[in-house]
């Protein structure tokens, strides 16, 4: 019985992987949406890059939702240095055809936890949180119907990538990571600890472009525009997929291997604002609140990754 989830996006060349990855497995995952948040790009871009990728997958029949335009409480910081202008930079693309739902990405989330028997939609959120968060502050009774919350995010030992001490996807709204993360719903993470280990490489992408589709193209070239600025930075032969990480745990668990421990969020000094502050060696007594994930078969990750963008 594949497993109902809604992914919560904000396009993003790594998010649109990730979402191709959950299309091209239907044994494993029913998306019953896809909504989008602010984030690497406004919104506008986000809900926009949404519906190409679900074109692209030729899976129009996903319902895409615009969300948060911005942070609960912070300004928007986006990401166009790594993901260029559009947020999915890297091949030219057509306009959607496909239209976007009228509801609002809250409301949908919201209205699915109530209708759907409690415990049997998990939320993957490859952004800021800022979506998720909404819904638990504006019904707090679907907070217990969650299954499972996979969220791409967080650092703790290869620390920040857009500040020294944070991770993109928190440190745009911390607030809303601290409601998540305190909320009590059940939380599996895939920090940059483990997403610094599935790292592309010209071989690897030689498969995508190997295949001879459009989608493998499609994926080839995103990847060849994203991996620059990582490759730049880290001096890496190539670019960590982060998001792709939390679709493909939900297929192969077995690959991913981590801790349940304490992780909380700082919200208050500026120096280490969105810094996970992970309690991975049990030194505090604070209640563990989440899985967080150390390692990955990257090997297994990129061959789950190639035999399933080969099917689209
Ligand atoms: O820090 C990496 C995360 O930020 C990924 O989800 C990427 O898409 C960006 O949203
Ligand atoms: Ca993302």
């Amino acid at each position: 019985m594949p497993r109902d989830i809604i992914i919560d996006t904000d396009p993003g060349q790594d998010d649109a992987v990730a979402i191709l990855l959950a299309l091209a497995s239907p044994e494993e995952l029913n998306v019953l949406g896809v909504t989008a948040v602010a984030g690497n790009v406004p919104l506008p871009l986000t809900q926009r890059n949404a519906r190409i990728i679900c074109e692209l997958a030729g899976h129009t029949h996903v319902p895409v939702f615009a969300g948060c335009d911005r942070p609960l409480s912070r300004r928007l910081v986006t990401a166009e240095h790594v993901h260029g202008k559009t947020g999915l930079d890297g091949p030219q693309l057509p306009d959607p055809t496909m239209a976007l739902q009228d509801q609002h990405a809250v409301d949908f989330i919201i209205e699915t936890l109530r209708e759907r028997p409690s415990g049997t939609v998990t939320l993957c959120p490859l952004g800021p949180l800022t979506n998720i968060a909404t819904a638990f502050q504006r019904a707090p009774d679907i907070i217990a119907r969650v299954q499972d919350i996979v969220l791409m995010g967080g650092a703790y030992f290869e620390v920040g990538n857009i500040t020294p001490a944070a991770e993109f996807n928190i440190y745009v709204d911390p607030h809303a990571a601290e409601n998540v993360f305190r909320s009590g719903a059940p939380i599996t993470v895939m920090p940059l600890d483990l997403t610094h280990k599935a790292l592309t490489t010209a071989g690897r992408v030689a498969s995508f472009r190997a295949m001879g589709t459009h989608v493998g193209t499609m994926v080839a070239e995103w990847t060849d525009f994203f991996e620059r600025f990582d490759k730049e930075k880290y001096g890496s032969e190539g670019a960590p997929l982060h998001d792709p990480c939390v679709i493909a745990y939900l297929i192969r668990p077995d690959l991913f291997t981590g801790r349940f421990i304490n992780v909380e969020v700082e919200t208050t000094s500026e120096l280490t604002m969105g810094m996970t502050v992970a309690d991975w060696w049990g030194v505090t007594n604070r209640p563990a609140n989440a899985t967080f994930m150390g390692h990955v078969d990257a090997a297994g990750f990129f061959a789950l990754l190639t035999e399933r963008i080969a099917r689209l």
